[in-house]
């Protein structure tokens, strides 16, 4: 990692450095969220993506689970769609549902309109502002940036919202191959640019969401979807970058080989058996099944210890969930993982 001068080390740096901290490093997807009543009340009357764009509410937002659980990482409060409203496109975050598009792309004039939407580093102001005020609070806990990878925006672009499969932007991809690598190299760029506003806000990680890569078979990963999501990994330098996504066994080589240092791994596969896939010389992140936050803790006790187990087969590991947290789990769990994992022998 090309680190410019003395940075302080921390055990979540050092795990995605592939050094294996004296303590457990844990922080949660989605820790900033509706599981917190805090949150609750700072959103209060306030539109999701006005929230983000709103920089002090951004940072106290990023702050709270720090607080509040102790966490090693804050992952800075936002969404992948911010860069396409900060461009100007239209959409809107719905409530129990997710990013909704006025105008999905559906055909050559939509793609047109789409991707005239530029992103200037002006319209990336508040992010970077957001990331400096929070960075100013966080003392040594280092704040990770993400971004949204470009299958995975693609993916409700091109639907116009959530969807189970992603069967139209899976269709584009083969039928429509010169739309598809327009599509997605414009989502790279955005994607790119709103990651290194981050890292120019003091971002000291950050974070590749593909969500739904998971849909793809390896071939067509490796062909049509690799290449854009390596543009947005090296849109930022100097930084560890983690690559996650859900359902994604059969990609984790092809997702560490876009550009990757670390690789997050769901709850469906062992972090002994990820490792291993990996070549046991990459660091990973994850793998706490969500659905066990809600059992009693002795169960999700002996969860944690598996958990914690298997990762020991990796060079280094990262204690976080396989996929975000569940709006309805009890904080205090959260709190008690990490105690958990920080008085780890
Ligand atoms: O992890 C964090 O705490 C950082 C903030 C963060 C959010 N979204 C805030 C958010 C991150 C990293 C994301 C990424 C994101 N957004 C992804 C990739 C990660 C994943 O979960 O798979 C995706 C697919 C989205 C798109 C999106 N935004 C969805 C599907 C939803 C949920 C809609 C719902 O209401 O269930 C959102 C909204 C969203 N993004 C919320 C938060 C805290 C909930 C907004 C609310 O409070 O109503």
């Amino acid at each position: 990692m090309a680190g410019s001068g003395p940075v302080p080390s921390t055990p979540l740096l050092d795990a995605y450095a592939g050094v294996r901290p004296a303590t457990q490093p844990v922080w949660f997807m989605r820790q900033a969220g509706r599981s917190l009543p805090e949150y609750r009340a700072s959103r209060a009357g306030t539109a999701m993506l006005d929230a983000c764009l709103t920089p002090d509410l951004a940072a106290e937002i990023t702050l709270q689970p720090v607080r509040r659980h102790g966490v090693d990482a804050a992952i800075f409060f936002s969404d992948i769609v911010v860069p396409l409203r900060l461009a100007g496109v239209d959409v809107e975050i719905v409530p129990g549902r997710g990013p909704v598009f006025a105008r999905p792309v559906r055909d050559a004039a939509d793609l047109a309109d789409l991707v005239a939407h530029e992103l200037t580093d002006d319209a990336l102001a508040p992010i970077e502002a957001a990331v400096a005020a929070t960075v100013a609070q966080l003392g040594d806990v280092p704040l990770i940036g993400f971004a949204g990878a470009p299958f995975t925006l693609a993916s409700y672009v091109v639907e116009g919202g959530p969807s189970k499969d992603q069967l139209r932007a899976r269709t584009m991809l083969h039928a429509d191959p010169d739309a598809w690598r327009a599509l997605t190299g414009y989502l790279a760029r955005i994607s790119g640019a709103f990651l290194a506003a981050q890292v120019r806000g003091g971002a000291r990680a950050v974070q590749l969401f593909d969500s739904w890569a998971g849909s793809l078979p390896e071939a067509d990963y490796r062909a049509a979807v690799l290449p854009a999501s390596s543009a947005v990994l090296a849109a930022v330098q100097g930084v560890p970058k983690v690559h996650f996504g859900v359902g994604t066994a059969l990609l984790l080589p092809a997702m560490r080989d876009a550009g990757a240092d670390v690789v997050g791994v769901d709850h469906r596969l062992p972090l002994d058996e990820a490792s291993a896939l990996l070549g046991g010389g990459v660091p990973v992140q994850g793998n706490i099944d969500p659905a066990l936050l809600a059992a009693p803790w002795p169960v999700l006790r002996a969860h944690l210890e598996a958990v914690v187990d298997a990762g020991r087969a990796a060079p280094a590991h990262v204690l976080n969930l396989g996929h975000g947290v569940p709006p309805e789990t009890d904080p205090g769990v959260l709190t008690r993982i990490v105690e958990w994992a920080h008085d780890l022998p």
